[in-house]
């Protein structure tokens, strides 16, 4: 790990993520004192303003994101302290200069540059830092997603950023790998020694991943449309979620070693064709509804038009390699589900031979044996789950099983720690260089490479999303994507 940068440059500092996530984050790491000393951010975006009118509007949006109690007065002065303003639009070479000054003699204590910006300001942003001097063999770059919308447009989109910063100084931001509980999967996986000998296919029947969202558009109807479910959370964030559950043990947590066993595991997906779409996928467009009690409209009603976008997918991909042969992992995204709920299911298989009698598969016949499922929550309640067989009380001559839940729950495990907003672990690994929990070039491009297979044979086999009514669990065919193989989703 190199010196953390004392100067963190952030494009697109007026936008919706800066203020309702960055700025908070970067407010608590200052309470936490891990900030480097000295700390400098100058804040960048398009709108002409001067430093108090940005520091300003940053002060309103703690008070607003931040919990009440979290809210501290002395504090945030002492943030709006760290900040400075300067516009730029991309390509305006003297406004780049102007934003060098305000970095003025702090390049030597390096530079982390942050792009909180559409990707196609990523490449003329860069060569506005390369024309005004900012970029040294220390600067970092962190980039938001979305990295493309193929393989090939994400390949510009690297090969413009590669032209001036070599690959270790670049961090691909996947919030996801932020958040605590997908942190907590490699510790589940690798710390414990119980897991390892069965995570694979003589064990394991199946892996469910689920991302459900209550939320609609949210007013994002220009990102989204033409966008959709399978580009803006399963290319990204669930594909990091497989590859972390899927891959081979890395010999350390470190960049190289971690990054390369999920590459691996991400290589490995089976391409998907014309043919395999129409069994292994199902896309789906929320219609009006009921979610959370409240009545809600569809899709097309609040883009305002009739659109082929999916605000849902259902996949069934496989692994193709030795530790997975023949296992299904089931993943499933969509806006307007019954419930915020963000899990992890694995399915193990049942017992090699019953001593209680019949050895229920699915339905619990006989004894009502069932097999073992290791159900990781990851959001919004935080907790794991192992549901294994137990004696129901009584004096039966035939002894009869029942399914009981060992549960941990994390949240009351670290109770009394305060929930960190992903982008603080973020921001701090950007500051001090640490690229583990960041996405590497090979890695986004195996994860398109994947995603266009299915775009690919969508177009070929005409597939348009089917409609389900907002508070469920998308369309019925998703259902039966699962139930085909005999298993059901985990609701
Ligand atoms: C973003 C997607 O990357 O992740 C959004 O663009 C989605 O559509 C969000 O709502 C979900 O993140 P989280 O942290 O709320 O699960």
């Amino acid at each position: 790990m190199t010196e953390p940068s004392a100067t963190l440059i952030l494009f697109g500092a007026t936008g919706d993520l800066a203020h309702r996530m960055l700025f908070p984050s970067l407010y608590n790491l200052l309470a936490d004192n891990l900030l480097p000393d000295d700390f400098l951010i100058v804040a960048s975006g398009r709108t002409e303003m001067d430093d108090d009118h940005f520091r300003d509007s940053v002060d309103a949006s703690l008070h607003k994101y931040l919990p009440e109690d979290r809210y501290d007065p002395d504090l945030a002065a002492r943030l709006r302290a760290l900040i400075v303003y300067a516009a730029v639009e991309a390509g305006n070479i003297d406004q780049f200069r102007h934003l060098a000054t305000r970095a003025e003699g702090r390049r030597s204590r390096g530079i982390s540059v942050y792009l909180s910006t559409p990707p196609s300001l990523f490449a003329p942003t860069a060569q506005g830092l390369a024309d005004a001097g900012l970029i040294a063999p220390t600067t970092r770059i962190a980039m938001e997603k979305p990295i493309g919308k193929d393989l090939a447009s994400s390949r510009l989109v690297n090969d413009g950023i590669g032209a001036l910063f070599a690959e270790d100084q670049i961090f691909r931001v996947d919030h996801y790998l932020g958040k605590e509980t997908v942190q907590n999967l490699l510790a589940l996986r690798f710390g414990n020694v119980m897991f390892e000998p069965l995570w694979n296919a003589a064990a394991i029947d199946h892996v469910q991943i689920t991302v459900g969202e209550t939320v609609g558009l949210e007013g994002r109807v220009s990102y989204y449309d033409g966008v959709g479910a399978l580009r803006d959370m399963v290319q990204n964030h669930m594909l990091q979620i497989l590859s972390i559950i899927a891959m081979e043990p890395p010999a350390r947590f470190d960049p190289t070693a971690v990054r390369d066993e999920k590459v691996k595991a991400l290589r490995s997906l089976r391409p998907m064709s014309a043919e395999t779409v129409k069994t292994h996928s199902v896309r789906g467009q929320y219609t009006p509804g009921a979610v959370g009690g409240q009545i809600v409209t569809g899709y097309a009603d609040e883009l305002g038009k009739a659109s082929d976008t999916e605000t849902f997918v259902a996949l069934k991909a496989h692994i193709d390699n030795w530790r997975w042969q023949g296992v299904p992992f089931y993943l499933r995204t969509g806006k307007r589900m019954p419930a915020r709920q963000s899990e992890i299911l694995i399915q193990f298989k049942p017992v090699r031979h019953s001593i209680f009698g019949r050895n229920g598969q699915h339905s619990s016949g006989g004894s009502g044996l069932e097999p073992n499922t290791l159900i990781i929550r990851l959001q919004p309640e935080e907790y794991i789950r192992l549901l294994i067989m137990s004696k129901r009380p009584g004096l039966e001559r035939q002894i009869r099983l029942e399914e009981v839940t060992l549960d941990v729950s994390l949240t009351a495990a670290f109770a009394g720690q305060r929930r960190r907003i992903a982008y603080e672990r973020l921001l701090l690994d950007l500051l001090e260089g640490d690229a583990t929990l960041f996405v590497r070039r090979d890695e986004v491009e195996a994860q398109w490479a994947w995603i266009d297979s299915i775009i690919d044979g969508w177009q070929e086999a005409h597939m348009k999303p089917a409609a389900y009514a907002s508070g469920n669990w998308g369309p019925s065919s998703a259902i039966a994507l699962i139930e085909r193989d005999g298993a059901s989703w985990h609701d």
